[in-house]
């Protein structure tokens, strides 16, 4: 298959259009970007082209897929049973990067859901990603574009390097805005649970509905959890481990370790803030910027730097602050819980 790669500006003739909307309605696939990372979309009642996803990614079948739409009124046939407060979160959040589980009709197939009886729902506020489903005309189902395990994409180099002829079209909108997937919200409940932690935090979603849970602080039996999080995710190749302490350790522990590994004949990496810049020596560096936006920002594409680097060893270190629930569990996911206190 040979993918066709189009811009934004591409978007306005009426030939990509058309050649976009036969495209999602034949079945295929079409990967665009949103404000948090890339998605690869189906049209979401075509089973061709949500299986479609499903084989090209990798993706376990269980795994639910979230539906995006472009108005409140498209998602109605979809769902039941809307509880009062979502409409306060509706109008806070929403075109954005929140989405919210709900009550399913029977028009949304068990293909979509992994056999589940509710639907992830987001209306998203990337132009380029309102357009598509807008020309689709049609609800569209995207996963994030990313093989299964590897970090989501967050430009367009990552998505060539995992689905460059595997896909019908590729729409390049340059870097995602946010860099971190939606926030998942259950609202199938009279308290609204956080099923997956984004940068809509549970302050912010407080703030309007008065009260919110993490799913974390729910017991086991009582919620279904999002399936996707019990997944390895966001793995570099070389082995990440996250360094937990106060800046004078961190530096002291992590320069031991690049010795060491250097030593020993392997590469070494680090993924820190600026201000550890020139502190250590290590093979490669990626620095995320300073402020917990730009961490969330340059994160998963820091990670596929050092792939690209084929660095062995990676260190980098525990972030706190008003987004560290949204940083922390993407990074903590990534190393597979391997985290150092010094
Ligand atoms: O920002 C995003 O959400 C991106 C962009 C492309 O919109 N999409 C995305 O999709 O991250 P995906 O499939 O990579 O992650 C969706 C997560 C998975 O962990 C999945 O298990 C969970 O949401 N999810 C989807 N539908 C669900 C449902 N009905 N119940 C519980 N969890 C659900
Ligand atoms: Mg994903």
């Amino acid at each position: 298959m040979n993918t066709v790669l189009y811009s934004k500006k591409d978007l306005k003739k009426k030939k990509v259009q058309s050649h976009i909307k036969e495209t999602l309605h034949l079945g295929r696939n079409v990967i665009f970007p949103t404000e948090t990372v890339y998605g690869i979309g189906a049209y979401a009642l075509n089973e061709h082209g949500v299986k479609g996803i499903y084989t090209v990614k990798g993706r376990p079948s269980d795994n639910p897929l979230i539906m995006h739409v472009s108005s409140v009124e498209e998602m109605k046939p979809y769902i039941r049973n809307i509880r009062p407060y979502v409409y306060d979160l509706i109008r806070e959040f929403w075109p954005g990067p929140l989405t919210m589980v709900f009550e399913k009709t029977e028009l949304v197939p068990g293909f979509i859901t992994g056999g589940l009886d509710t639907i992830g729902i987001r209306i998203p506020s990337n132009e380029i990603a309102l357009q598509v489903i807008k020309i689709a005309g049609i609800p569209i189902c995207a996963p994030s574009a990313n093989i299964s395990g590897k970090p989501s994409s967050t430009e367009l180099k990552h998505v060539i390097d995992d689905f460059n002829n595997k896909v019908d079209i590729i729409i390049d909108g340059g870097m995602c805005n946010i860099g971190l997937e939606s926030t998942v919200l259950d609202v199938t409940r009279d308290i609204p649970v956080i099923l997956r932690p984004g940068m809509i935090t549970k302050e912010m979603i407080m703030s309007v509905v008065g009260d919110v849970l993490l799913s974390s602080e729910v017991k086991d039996d009582e919620i279904p959890k999002a399936p996707g999080m019990k997944y390895k995710h966001y793995s570099p190749k070389g082995k990440l481990v996250i360094v937990d302490g106060d800046k004078e350790e961190v530096v002291t522990y992590i320069k031991n370790q690049i010795k060491k590994h250097k030593s020993s004949n392997e590469t070494v990496g680090i993924i820190v803030t600026s201000d550890y810049k020139d502190l250590m020596n290590p093979d490669h560096t990626c620095l995320l910027g300073t402020t917990e936006v730009d961490i969330a920002f340059n994160l998963f594409g820091s990670l596929r730097e050092m792939d690209y680097e084929e660095i062995d060893y990676i260190y980098t270190l525990s972030f706190t602050g008003d987004y560290s629930e949204a940083i922390m569990n993407r990074l903590i996911k990534a190393a597979n819980k391997n985290i150092v206190k010094v």
